[in-house]
């Protein structure tokens, strides 16, 4: 069995493959929040820390446009369980 090209991932929190975003670029993408919003590409558990800045040169290459003029991506801050207790008034939980 041989890979190519297309066969890489590149988000690998949402297990998206190089194919993955060109289809999504053909498919009208021109940005990376329009690969996002095609392939939910970036909106794994790193929230596209890994994945971001790969598809942004996918984009660029695929577009012909500089990477520096493309707008960038919305972000969100990456998730993390919080207890519920955090929440809670300290003196509140004396009564
Ligand atoms: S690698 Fe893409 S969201 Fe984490």
């Amino acid at each position: 069995m041989t890979y190519g090209d297309s066969d890489i991932i590149i988000c690998r929190c949402q297990e998206l493959t190089k194919a993955d975003i060109l289809a999504a670029i053909r498919d009208g993408a021109e940005t990376v929040n329009g690969v996002k919003k095609r392939t939910k590409a970036c909106m794994g558990f790193c929230q596209g820390k890994t994945c971001e800045k790969l598809i942004e040169r996918i984009v660029a290459e695929a577009t012909g446009k500089d990477p520096a003029v493309l707008v960038p991506p919305t972000s969100r801050a990456p998730v993390r369980p919080v207890d519920i207790r955090v929440f809670l008034d300290t003196e509140d939980e004396q009564t």
